[in-house]
Order: C-alpha cells, then structure tokens, then sequence
C-alpha cells in the first residue's frame, strides 16, 4: 500500500488485527513515521525494512497481539524468523529456474539482513559491551561471522543466475546463519535483556534498535 501522510500509516495500522501485516511503500526516508509510530502506537507493531531507498522505501508493519513491553529476544527472534522465510522463498524459486523472482527475493532478503547486522553492530553490541562489562568476548566472534555471512551473501547474489551454484550458495548461507541465530537467541539476546534492569529499559533498547 502506498500510503501519502502519517494519518493514512495510522488508520492503516489501526485496521490491523493482532497479527496482521501492512506493508507501506514510500517514496521518503521512514524513519520520521517510525518515531511518531514508536510514540503514538508505543509496543503495539514490529517493523521490517523491506527495500532502504535511496528511490524508494517498503516497510513490512505487523501489528503485535499486546502492547507489553518488548525485550530484545523477541523482537531481533522475530526478525530472524522473518528473514529466514524469505531465504525459503529465494530457495523455493531458485529450484523452479525462476531467476528473476529469485533474484527479487533475495534482494529484499538481503535488505533486511544488512539492516539486522547493522542495527546489531552499532546499537545491540555496543549495549551489551557496556551494560555486560565484556568487550572482547561475544560481540568479537559475532562480529567476524557478520563479515563471513556478508561474503555468503554477495556469493549468493554472484550465483542467482545459475541455480545449480545459487543452490549451494544458499545452503552455505543458510548453515552459518542458523548457528550465528542460535548463539544469538540462546546467549547474546537473553543475556542483554537479563542485564538491562526492567522491562522499560528492555522496551526502549528495542525502540532505538528499531530506528537504526
Ligand atoms: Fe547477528
Ligand atoms: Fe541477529
């Protein structure tokens, strides 16, 4: 949906059911709506980037079941989860020899986890460096299979072409960040919300994660 003021994104969202999921194209940076969301509907939507720009933005908006405070676990899990359905979906039309569709996916796809990996790196790390007290532990083998996972991506996207290499590519892809998403989500995660002091500060990591 293409939506042309902040109060077509409000009576879009606020049509939602638990669960349910707009998608809102536009042609503007938006991160601007993201901030009047935050405020105006707080804790009550998830919100993943679909396409950043710089000719146009698309913003998968899902409206949550409650308006509890989020935590980290949950709102970087789901984010795991939504991307791992769309490397899926790449795979399931690389084996149909759809290229183009493939090639879509996938950019939208790797949109989503270059923006994941940034907003771990220069606000979930560094929260977790200071609130832990450990510089030189997690964060450091994370960071360098963010780098390892970037390069399987840029061979993914050489290979969409051919699906016989796409395919191989993927399943390398797919390896790696499975089992960086499970250090993630049974160490990383639950370690920084445990260390955070309540669910308010828990909330608002998420909230500036979610601006990045
Ligand atoms: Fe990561
Ligand atoms: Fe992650």
């Amino acid at each position: 949906m293409t939506v042309h003021t902040y109060d077509d994104t409000l009576r879009a969202f606020d049509w939602l059911q638990p669960g349910q999921v707009f998608v809102m194209t536009t042609g503007d940076n938006p991160r601007p709506v993201l901030r009047r969301l935050q405020s105006d509907r707080p804790r009550q939507f998830e919100w993943g980037i679909l396409e950043d720009g710089p000719a146009r933005y698309r913003v998968e908006i899902r409206r949550r079941a409650a308006d509890e405070p989020r935590a980290v676990s949950e709102y970087l899990g789901w984010d795991h989860q939504r991307l791992s359905a769309i490397l899926d979906e790449v795979s399931r039309l690389v084996r149909k020899e759809a290229c183009q569709d493939a090639a879509r996916s996938f950019a939208e796809f790797a949109c989503g986890l270059n923006w994941h990996i940034n907003a771990e790196e220069t606000t979930l790390f560094p929260a977790f460096e200071q609130t832990i007290g450990i510089v030189d532990g997690p964060t450091t083998v994370l960071r360098e299979e963010h780098r390892l996972i970037r390069r399987w991506m840029d061979e993914v996207s050489a290979a969409l072409n051919d699906p016989t290499a796409a395919e191989r590519a993927i399943t390398g892809l797919e390896e790696i960040l499975s089992e960086h998403n499970i250090k993630e989500e049974q160490v990383l995660y639950p370690m920084t919300d445990g260390a955070l002091a309540g669910g308010r500060e828990r909330d608002d990591l998420v909230n500036r994660i979610q601006v990045t």
